[in-house]
């Protein structure tokens, strides 16, 4: 059961696709301009992240230089595809041979559905920033169909990311989701709780990465943004590291605007919690007893 609660995630691609400007904006405090300093990846670096309690994930970030990706896929062939629960593969949208990136990339999942016929496998098509505005949807759902196709049949999931904006955030979001063990109790825990404070959406965020692990909207909203959460998780991400560049703890915050009142403060050990309520509503005293109430619920 504990050995169970180990995750491990491969994180494929070719040199320079931006795998680990991923993993350390992620999970490691980096913003994305840092990641201009970071140099190649020397065969595989291993990093083992506590996420929700019980949920470790074992990132295998996999140096993507050719000589490297033979290696996996040929002498470290079994020790590199074995019990994988998720392959993400990191494809850079301005690479000039998107051909051959596809071959390795089929040579990868031929590998994985021999030694872990039921890992899920995510495709980031990566770097979109470097495409204009317009362009993107269709660019990327054009690389997507071809990506299916060249899956051996397997389901794929595929995102469009980059490290300058908050896709980034939904991408990993949606890919740590599928791996958290207690899902429908957390969730009926979240419903529960949004209900008693009368909230009209109540957001549950992983502390470090700050990534939405689930969310509940109650009463349909108005104007709803799209992909507002991912925008939070970005934002709190960049004030938590302007805090931490000051000396400073990020531990609670309150917003009062016209509205509506938001308040951010820590439920668990391992998570946040946003709880929006409606202009009016009662006291901020109220809202912050209820989430110290909560707070035995969720541990
Ligand atoms: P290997 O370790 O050699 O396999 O490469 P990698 O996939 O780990 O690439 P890395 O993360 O080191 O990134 C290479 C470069 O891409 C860095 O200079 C990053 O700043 C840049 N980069 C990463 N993500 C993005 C992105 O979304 N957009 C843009 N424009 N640049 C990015
Ligand atoms: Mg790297």
């Amino acid at each position: 059961e504990r050995k169970g609660r180990k995750k491990k995630v491969l994180l494929m691609g070719k040199s320079g696709s931006g795998k680990s400007s991923m993993r350390s904006i992620v999970f490691s405090n980096y913003v994305a301009k840092d990641t201009r300093r970071l140099g190649a990846t020397i065969d595989v670096e291993h990093s083992h992240v506590r996420f929700l309690g019980n949920l470790t994930l074992n990132l295998w970030d996999c140096g993507g230089q050719d000589a490297f990706m033979e290696n996996y896929l040929a002498t470290q062939r079994d020790h590199i595809f074995r019990n994988v629960e998720v392959l993400i593969y990191v494809f850079d949208i301005e690479s000039r041979e998107f051909e051959r990136d596809l071959i390795t990339y089929s040579s990868c999942i031929e590998a994985l559905r021999d030694n872990s016929s039921n890992a899920r496998i995510f495709c980031l098509v990566h770097k979109m920033d470097l495409v204009q505005t317009e362009l993107r949807e269709r660019l990327f759902n054009e690389r997507r169909d071809v990506l299916v196709s060249r899956s051996l049949g397997l389901a794929i999931t595929c995102f469009q990311t980059s490290i300058w904006d908050e896709t980034l955030y939904k991408a990993w979001a949606g890919i740590v989701y599928t791996l958290i063990p207690n899902l429908p109790q957390l969730e009926t825990h979240l419903h529960r709780f949004a209900s008693i404070a009368d909230a009209e959406e109540v957001i549950l965020f992983e502390r470090t990465t700050f990534l939405v692990i689930s969310h509940v909207t109650r009463s349909p909203i108005p104007n709803p943004f799209p992909d507002r959460f991912e925008k939070i998780s970005n934002i709190v991400k960049q004030f938590k590291q302007s805090c931490s560049k000051m000396a400073s703890n990020f531990t609670a915050f309150e917003l009062r605007a016209a509205g509506f009142s938001a308040f951010i403060d820590v439920l668990t050990p391992n998570t946040y919690i946003l709880v929006v309520m409606p202009a009016g509503a009662a006291e901020s005293a109220t809202t912050l007893m209820n989430i110290a109430v909560a707070r035995k619920h969720f541990e």
